[in-house]
C-alpha cells in the first residue's frame, strides 16, 4: 500500500501525536476537572472498543507516531486491555513509536503487569499533594494509599513513571520541595501543570487557584541550580535540570509561555468528536464518517479536513486579573 501524505496543519505543524480519551467517567472528581455532579454519556454515545481501534488505527496509518490514552480515567472503560493488546500491533510494525496512557493512578495495582505487556512503557500519574487529607480533597473521591499502591504496582511491572502535578496556590506550594524529592527518591519524572480555565468553576476560583510557574520556577532557583534543557518527550512539557540532583523537571506553560508554536498534537472524545486544540471549540465529528463506510477512505478524508481547521492556539489568559479563553467544556471531556 502506498504511504499516505502525512497531517500536516494550516500552520506547517506535522500532527503525529494523538490523545485519546476513551471513557468521559472517572473515579475521582478532581475540583480542577470535573464538576461534583457531573452527568454522563449514556453508554450508547460512546465508541466500540473496535471502533476506538479502527480510528486510532488510522491516523496511525496517516502518520501517528505517539498515542497516549486519557479519559477521564482510561482504567475505568470496561475491556480497555483488549484495546490496549490491539494496538500493540502497531508498536511491533514499528508504525507507532509510543503507546502510552495518563491515568490518576487508582487502577494501576490491577492493571500495570497487563499494560507493560501490551507495550507500555512510560505512564503519566496525576498525583497534586502527598498529604492524604488533602488529596482526599482536591479529589474530592480519591484516596491517596490506593494511589500509591498503584505507583508501587506500575514501577515493579517496570513501567518509568511520570507525575503531573497541577501548582495550585495555597495548596500544594508548601509541598514543592517534598514532591520533588519524593520523586527523586523513587526516580520518578516530575511535571508541574498550570491550572487552566476549563469547566464551570467560577472565574475567581480559578484566579485564586493560579499559580504561575513562574513563580514556582522562581521559589526552586532559589535552593538548585537549573538548567533548561533542549530535550522534549513529544508534549508541551519544557525540561530543566536540578544540577545539584541530576533530577530532570517538566514545566507545562499553558498561561505564562505559550507553546502552541510547536502543537503537534489533536483530542479525540469517546464519542469520536475530534478536538483540533484543548484551548479552543472547534471540532470536527469523525463518528458519522467512521460508520458511513467500512472503508477507511470516508474517514481519512473526514480526518484530513479536520486538520485543515486546526486553530493557532488557545486563548487562555489571566494576566488582565480575569480569566479569558475559559471553555466550558470540561478537561475529563478531552482528557487534558
Ligand atoms: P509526555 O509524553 O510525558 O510529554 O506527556 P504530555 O505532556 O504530552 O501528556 P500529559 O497527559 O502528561 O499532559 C499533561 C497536561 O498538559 C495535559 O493534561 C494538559 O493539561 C496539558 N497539555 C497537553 N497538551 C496540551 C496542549 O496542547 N495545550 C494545552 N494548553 N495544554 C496541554
Ligand atoms: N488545568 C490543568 N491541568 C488539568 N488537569 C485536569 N484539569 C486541569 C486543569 N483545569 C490535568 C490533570 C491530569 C491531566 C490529565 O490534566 O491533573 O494530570
Ligand atoms: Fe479524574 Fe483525572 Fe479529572 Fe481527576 S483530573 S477527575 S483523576 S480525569
Amino acid at each position: 500500500m502506498e504511504t499516505p501524505a502525512p497531517l500536516i496543519d494550516p500552520f506547517a505543524r506535522a500532527i503525529d501525536y494523538l490523545r485519546v480519551s476513551v471513557t468521559d467517567r472517572c473515579d475521582f472528581r478532581c475540583v480542577y476537572c470535573m464538576s461534583e455532579n457531573m452527568t454522563f454519556l449514556p453508554k450508547k454515545e460512546l465508541l466500540t472498543l473496535e471502533e476506538l481501534d479502527r480510528m486510532c488505527s488510522t491516523f496511525i496509518r496517516l502518520g501517528v507516531k505517539k498515542l497516549r490514552i486519557t479519559g477521564g480515567e482510561p482504567l475505568v472503560r470496561k475491556g480497555i486491555m483488549t484495546f490496549f493488546e490491539s494496538m500493540t500491533r502497531h508498536l511491533d510494525s514499528g508504525a507507532l513509536r509510543e503507546l502510552t496512557l495518563t491515568t490518576n493512578g487508582s487502577q494501576l495495582a490491577r492493571f500495570a503487569d497487563q499494560l507493560y505487556a501490551a507495550g507500555v512503557r512510560r505512564v503519566n500519574i496525576s498525583l497534586d499533594t502527598l498529604d492524604e487529607k488533602k488529596f482526599a480533597d482536591i479529589t474530592r473521591w480519591g484516596r491517596l494509599p490506593q494511589v500509591l499502591n498503584g505507583i508501587d504496582a506500575a514501577q515493579k511491572a517496570g513501567l518509568r513513571v511520570k507525575i503531573n502535578a497541577v501548582a495550585l496556590k495555597g495548596f500544594n506550594e508548601e509541598e514543592l520541595f517534598t514532591i520533588q524529592d519524593w520523586c527523586a527518591s523513587r526516580d520518578m519524572d516530575l511535571t508541574w501543570i498550570e491550572v487552566m480555565p476549563m469547566g464551570d468553576l467560577g472565574n475567581e476560583d480559578r484566579l485564586d487557584q493560579y499559580w504561575s510557574l513562574k513563580d514556582l520556577r522562581a521559589r526552586l532557583a532559589e535552593r538548585y541550580t537549573l538548567t533548561d534543557l533542549a530535550e522534549r518527550s513529544g508534549g508541551p512539557a519544557r525540561y530543566v535540570k536540578v544540577e545539584e540532583t541530576g533530577q530532570k523537571i517538566g514545566f507545562i506553560t499553558p498561561l505564562t509561555h505559550n507553546f502552541c508554536e510547536s502543537c503537534n498534537r489533536v483530542r479525540l472524545t469517546c464519542t469520536g468528536e475530534l478536538y483540533m486544540c484543548l484551548g479552543q471549540e472547534d471540532m470536527a465529528d469523525l463518528r458519522a464518517p467512521l460508520r458511513a463506510s467500512p472503508d477507511n477512505a470516508v474517514l481519512e478524508e473526514a480526518i484530513r479536513a479536520a486538520i485543515a481547521q486546526k486553530p493557532k492556539g488557545h486563548d487562555f489568559d489571566y494576566s488582565r486579573q480575569t480569566v479569558d479563553g475559559q471553555m466550558t467544556r470540561h478537561m475529563s471531556h478531552t482528557g487534558g
